[in-house]
């Protein structure tokens, strides 16, 4: 048996449907080619030690016996129940060493804590001589999501599973890969970090107060999803653009997009982009457009006047993967 692996898994955007994924309808999402990656390797003793030293965890220890229990450090949560349910399905008690490492910040609302639960589901599935398949490997980690998060679609974990363009419906009722090679997508950081189980908890209580409205959004952005799915396999960027565009008023009326990123947008689209709207939970983190190819250096100029950061991403992206 071998006695350490590293896998690595992609980080996610967001491309429509956000929020309204969360109560049974479909989203498109997109895996980014900055990666997570996480190395495992088995111990002789009976400890878990973690070192992730981009979320701030360095050398962390404790014994197998209280996975899952005491004071976690954020940065540790996602990995150390991952272990904890993993361990727990497959009857597994084997000492062992994670870390990770990752191409994007934490901050950007990319997926990291997503990706590196998919990373660490995928090599002790290997370590072990599991070999689960793509369906196991996200109900798992979907699995660690919730027990931590209490909520959410599990996307970001598809996301970083499966790789690519996915049309997605929650807990994986869903997944469908689209065949898209790439897009060309421009990306601006709000500079603002994103709450997301406060701004799900925000638009519930918005759905409790307004259950119809709420339930006339979504409907709406479902049938968005389904007009983009469409332009999406023709390489129509003009009309995804628009639909980008409906999609973000939608947000807005869900009260999830905040003034940083409503200046960001108008001025992406001032400076000439088809479309752009927040990608996520909203509250801050990244906004995506599509722009004419002439015109997206001065659409990233735009952005980058009104306080943003452009990321350049690719799309297109591979699956989760075993690096050695
Ligand atoms: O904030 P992010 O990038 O994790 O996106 C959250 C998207 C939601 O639809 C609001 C929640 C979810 O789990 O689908």
């Amino acid at each position: 048996m071998n006695k350490r692996i590293t896998v690595s898994a992609p980080g996610k955007l967001m491309l429509f449907g956000e929020h309204a994924v969360v109560y049974n309808h479909p989203c498109l999402v997109t895996a980014v080619d900055e990666r997570m990656y996480a190395t495992v390797e088995i111990l002789e003793d009976k400890n878990f030690e973690l070192h992730a030293p981009d979320v701030k965890v360095t050398d962390y220890k404790k014994p197998l016996s209280e996975l899952g229990s005491g004071e976690v450090p954020k940065g540790a949560k996602f990995v150390e129940i991952a272990v904890k349910n993993f361990f727990e399905k497959y009857s597994l008690n084997t000492s062992i060493r994670v870390s990770t490492k990752s191409d994007f910040s934490s901050e950007f609302g990319f997926g990291s804590s997503s990706a590196s639960t998919v990373c660490i589901v995928k090599a002790l599935s290997e370590l072990f001589g599991l070999h689960l398949g793509d369906k196991e490997l996200f109900d798992i980690s979907y699995k660690t999501v919730l027990d931590i998060q209490g909520k959410g679609s599990g996307f970001d974990v598809a996301a970083a599973v499966y790789g690519g363009v996915l049309r997605f419906v929650t807990g994986g009722k869903e997944i469908e890969p689209l065949n898209i090679p790439s897009l060309p997508l421009i990306v601006g950081y709000s500079g603002v970090k994103a709450d997301t189980v406060a701004l799900m908890n925000q638009v519930k209580e918005l759905s409790n107060n307004n259950p119809g409205m709420v339930e006339e959004i979504y409907q709406e952005i479902e049938g968005i999803v389904r007009k983009a799915r469409e332009s999406l396999g023709k390489n129509d960027w003009q009309t995804l653009g628009g639909l980008m565009n409906k999609n973000q008023e939608l947000l807005v009326k869900l009260g999830v997009s905040i003034p940083k990123i409503d200046n960001m947008i108008s001025a992406a689209l001032s400076a000439g982009a088809y479309g752009a709207k927040l990608s996520g939970a909203g509250g801050g983190d990244c906004i995506v457009c599509l722009a004419p190819e002439e015109k997206q250096t001065m659409v990233e100029n735009a952005i980058i006047k009104e306080g943003g950061t452009i990321i350049h991403v690719s799309t297109g992206t591979r699956r989760v993967r075993t690096e050695k």
